[in-house]
């Protein structure tokens, strides 16, 4: 199937984009949804009684039953936040830590999966890290051992850089024996691969909107049931209370205790309209169109001086990261930003850089890459162009 003309901007711009890991391109349903929002429903919401703010309201916790179903949960169990970001940050918020708690991470994590904890560090709590084999897998023996004695498990569900699906339900099960609150970072997979919450069995779970085809600003923070009920929220304000006096708080009872403030509602509405474009396709139908990219990269590069990082295709993300040499004395590497630039010129967006993971690129022993991702709208004649501009980049620096 080919996609693109759901998609405005390929057409208005005629650019191909590979720049899915950073954010997504927006198809017309997900633009007409806000649009209709803005044209037909602004109101606040659960604010008025007025016919606006009903169906502003309406068109808010329909969204949540949307992502709820979607990813297999309840939409109390389902807090709307900016972004990953923001959810991994509520995460570790609202667990209590004390002094000499461990938390247990990866070398492979987006910064949005290692700040939050790093900051813990100033309260006394041990972050400790699970590295990688050659093929850019977790180290599963080192993070068994290395879990015993941990209050929280971190990690991501897929790598935004290696493409790396990690085994959550495994990490969840072993997070359970000893104890420990699981925390998924799925920004990189929600949007790409059949997410089951419940499945998984995991505490937190995070995802952005924008990396799934939805308006920025969105994302969600799924809960395992009764955390809600037992933590503290973050940031409070209009919205999270039952009822307030002067001196005590009733906190709301599901997830709008941790959404303080006016949301984003006409975001929260397109990334419903995000989630059924996704559904009518079929997740597993996405990732079957991915892994049919990611192969077509892989039987093109062959005769290029490129090294790719991560693991084989169906065990990844449809995302490839690499670097480049130049064939002058084949040990230099070509830059990443110039190839970005080169590609660039040639109407091929790709990311460049270090992609917000500093300690997986030290890790690597690379100073930058270039990383090519890939969502519905690409398609193997797109991958097949990339390859050719590569080819090009090449030459042009030997
Ligand atoms: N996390 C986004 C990326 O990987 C921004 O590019």
């Amino acid at each position: 199937m080919n996609y693109q003309n759901d998609f405005p901007l390929i057409k208005n711009r005629g650019i191909t984009y590979f720049d899915s890991g950073a954010t997504t391109l927006k198809p017309q349903s997900v633009i007409d949804a806000v649009v209709n929002f803005y044209t037909h429903h602004t109101a606040n919401i659960h604010r008025g009684i007025h016919i606006l703010s009903e169906e502003a309201t309406e068109l808010y916790e329909e969204s949540k039953e949307k992502v709820a179903n979607f990813l297999n949960t309840k939409p109390e169990n389902v807090i709307y936040v900016k972004n990953a970001t923001e959810g991994l940050n509520f995460a570790s918020a609202m667990i209590d830590f004390s002094k000499g708690d461990k938390v247990l991470t990866s070398v492979t994590e987006h910064h949005s999966n290692l700040l939050p904890w790093l900051l813990l560090k100033k309260q006394g709590v041990i972050v400790d890290f699970v590295d990688i084999d050659e093929n850019g897998k977790l180290n599963m023996d080192e993070l068994v051992e290395k879990a015993k004695g941990a209050k929280v498990m971190a990690f991501s569900h897929a790598s935004n850089v290696i493409g790396t699906i990690n085994p959550v339900s495994e990490i969840s099960k072993i997070a359970r024996e000893v104890g420990a609150i699981s925390v998924i970072d799925a920004a990189q997979s929600v949007p790409h691969l059949p997410v089951n919450f419940s499945k998984l069995d995991v505490d937190f779970l995070a995802f952005s909107g924008h990396k799934m085809l939805a308006p920025s600003g969105t994302g969600g923070l799924l809960v395992k049931e009764g955390f809600t009920k037992t933590c503290t929220p973050p940031i409070a304000g209009g919205g999270t209370i039952e009822d307030v006096t002067l001196t005590d708080i009733k906190w709301a009872s599901g997830a709008e205790k941790f959404e303080g403030g006016t949301p984003n509602i006409e975001g929260a509405i397109g990334l419903g309209a995000a989630v059924d474009y996704l559904q009518k396709i079929g997740m597993k139908n996405v990732r079957r169109h991915e892994l049919e990219l990611l192969n077509r990269f892989y039987s093109n590069i062959q005769d290029l001086p490129l090294t790719t990082y991560g693991p084989k295709p169906n065990e990844r993300t449809g995302l490839v990261t690499f670097t480049l040499k130049s064939r002058l004395d084949g040990k230099m590497d070509i830059h990443a930003h110039d190839i970005a630039d080169f590609l660039n010129a040639r109407k091929i967006a790709v990311r460049s850089g270090k992609h917000c993971a500093h300690p997986l690129h030290y890790r690597l022993n690379i100073p930058a890459s270039t990383r090519a991702s890939f969502h519905v709208y690409n398609t193997t004649d797109e991958v097949d162009a990339l390859f050719l501009a590569l080819k090009e980049v090449v030459e042009a620096f030997s």
